[in-house]
């Protein structure tokens, strides 16, 4: 939530402001701004709405030329959207000027003081309580604005990403975090700060990651981090292994789109060196030996909105794999209600971003209770994963539409290597039977693409069914997170009331809501052992016979459907607990092709934010 850019260097700092500020917009689009540095104060420009509204404001109203400047691009908290709540906030007659990502908790009572002190204030947000504290401590005792923003955040309680310039030290700017994420860029006579590296990644790969509580300062020359104390802290450096054209649209008219087509590719580079020849799973970077994953008597996984779906399905797959009884949480409810987790316990959190507060809170209260936390995460570098005591990465490039995709399905990925390598360090399966499961899940990329060939008759039914108001998704066991991820793709899309519920629920309730011409989505398990395939073949026939349109996800060559089935969608064959993998590209293929009729923006839907770094 809210994205921040920091430069310092030999390029005119506004075009690289901008150009991340462009990358970092799916983090909130509320307002956007922009503060150079002219070496006796800062000029701004900000306004309220996208960042296309800042752009015509600029060129009507030109800033001078500064290789020193900072940008943000905000998702409101404290304060509605207005240009005048929009960062940078400045204070000192142009002096100082802040950016700031979080939440400042004991902004009032800061605020008390520093009226109390003179400060006028202009804007609702807390804030410009840190603006005018920075200028004060540059007034006062501070050596410098590093020294200045050290002592500032040393009273700050909340979370906060902050950049901060000062208009009269040209060749500085300065970055703290606690609780929400930041990262370096390191150049050649040039450095940066972003709230991610896809704002700086047209110019460096090389990124240092920020831990806790620290705060960076960049200069034309170098990247210096301390505590908020001022003693030096070690760092770690790393290279991102995607590049600028994995960051843009490539052609696509909406990043989601892109981001789709992607995921045969995604799905792919997650399984790749995840295991042997013989389809043994090698995870190197587990950081949990195979004793301490012996000695797991319970596994809990936890995340928000499609990450725990992600972990739903998991679930099925673990408990069936391993034996060992597997509990799925929100990851948003799950520190308040006490959980009971211990050192036996092994807590799986998955998180795209690896920011999101409410995962990496819940993942400090289990690791308090002495379980083992390891992380499912896309972004190197992120909070979540270095919190954590081991991290399967996912594959998948970085996600920059708002509504997750190829983040879903890498995740589904990364947990079945995750459930197939617990089966085999605990012994549950044999070599052979974890041997034919990977070798499925090799044919899951070409699963995906097949279906994306054929998905032009999912945007032909998307056109037919605009004028609904209300949809409703089915399934069961597996195909239940499906069916929840269907509806939350379509309400965050396109902005209409979708249900998911699972199949077996309908006659206790939902039924009663079917109605003649309802549009109903229901996934299909593959024909099997048990009588799951039957029973929810009955479900079809029952909301069919109410008049409900049916929408059938069904596996190819599986005609049992077709009689009660108003469209039939088919799916490549799986077995039943990789089906998810598939069964859901029509699904977000369905909800952006609505969208996009509807005149929506698919990318940055409304009120959303991308990386939800506040609970
Ligand atoms: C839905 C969506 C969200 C995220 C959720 C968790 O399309 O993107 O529901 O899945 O906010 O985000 P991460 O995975 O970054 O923790």
């Amino acid at each position: 939530m809210c994205g921040i850019v920091g430069y310092v260097g030999q390029r005119p700092a506004l075009d690289v402001v901008l150009g991340g500020l462009r990358r970092l917009e799916y983090r909130g689009y509320d307002s956007t701004g922009v503060a150079l540095v002219m070496g006796d104060q800062i000029a701004v420009s900000k306004k309220v709405g996208k960042l296309a509204n800042l752009d015509k404001e600029l060129a009507e109203r030109p800033l001078p030329h500064s290789s020193t400047g900072i940008g943000h691009t905000r998702w409101a908290t404290h304060g509605p959207p207005s240009d005048r709540n929009a960062h940078p906030h400045v204070s000192g007659a142009d002096r100082v000027a802040v950016v700031h990502n979080g939440i400042i908790e004991n902004f009032a009572e800061l605020r008390a003081e520093l009226e109390a002190d003179g400060y006028e204030f202009v804007s609702e947000t807390d804030t410009e309580t840190v603006t005018h504290l920075v200028h004060r401590e540059l007034l006062g005792d501070a050596d410098d604005l590093s020294d200045a923003v050290r002592r500032v955040c040393r009273r700050l309680e909340g979370a906060f990403t902050l950049v901060v310039a000062d208009g009269t030290d040209p060749d500085r700017v300065v970055g703290a975090r606690r609780n929400s994420p930041l990262v370096a860029g390191r150049g050649d006579g040039e450095n940066f700060l972003a709230s991610d590296v896809s704002a700086f990644i047209e110019y460096t790969r090389d990124a240092v990651e920020l831990g806790q509580d620290q705060v960076v300062t960049i200069t034309r020359d170098g990247i210096d981090v301390t505590d908020f104390d001022g003693r030096p802290s070690s760092v770690t450096e790393y290279h991102v292994d995607w590049d600028a054209a994995a960051a843009e649209k490539g052609g696509y008219d909406w990043f989601m789109l892109k981001e789709i087509d992607e995921q045969p590719q995604a799905v792919a580079d997650t399984l790749l060196g995840r295991h042997d020849s013989a389809g043994r799973l090698v995870l190197d970077e587990m950081r949990l030996s195979d004793d301490e994953l012996r000695e797991i008597d319970k596994v809990v996984i936890i995340g928000c909105g499609t990450a725990s779906y992600a972990g739903m399905v998991a679930k099925y797959a673990i408990e069936h794999w391993t034996r060992v009884p597997c509990e799925v949480e929100l990851a948003s409810e799950f520190r308040y209600r006490d959980p009971i987790v211990g050192r036996s316990t092994l807590v799986v959190a998955i998180s795209q971003s690896g920011e999101t507060a409410d995962t990496l809170q819940a993942i400090r209260h289990a690791r308090q209770q002495g379980s083992k936390v390891l992380a499912i995460c896309n972004t190197n570098g992120s909070t979540i994963p270095r919190e954590s005591d081991a991290v399967i990465y996912t594959h998948a490039g970085p996600e920059i539409a708002v509504a997750s995709t190829k983040g879903f399905l890498t995740q589904l990925a990364a947990c079945y290597v995750l459930g197939l390598y617990l089966a085999q360090v605990r012994g549950t399966k044999y070599g052979d039977e974890i041997a034919t499961t990977v070798a499925e899940l090799q044919k899951l990329p070409d699963g995906i693409r097949t279906l994306l060939e054929g998905a032009d008759a999912v945007r032909t039914l998307a056109r037919e069914l605009a004028g609904h108001r209300t949809f409703l998704f089915l399934g069961r066991h597996v195909g239940y997170p499906v069916a929840l991820e269907g509806a939350l793709k379509l309400k965050e899309l396109a902005y209409l009331h979708a249900e998911g519920f699972a199949a077996g629920e309908l006659k206790h309730g939902p039924i009663a809501v079917i109605e003649p011409g309802l549009p109903v989505f229901v996934v299909v398990p593959p024909k099997g052992r048990d009588q799951l395939h039957e029973k929810v073949v009955s479900n079809i026939q029952e909301i069919r016979a109410r008049g409900a349109r049916t929408v059938v996800l069904v596996e190819d060559g599986d005609t049992s459907v077709d009689p009660y089935a108003d469209v039939v969608i088919r799916l490549p064959k799986a077995p039943t607990l990789l089906q998810p993998v598939l069964a859901v590209v029509p699904l977000q293929v369905f909800a952006a092709e609505l969208a996009s009729v509807l005149g929506h923006d698919v990318d940055q839907p409304r009120n959303l934010a991308k990386s939800v770094t506040v609970e």
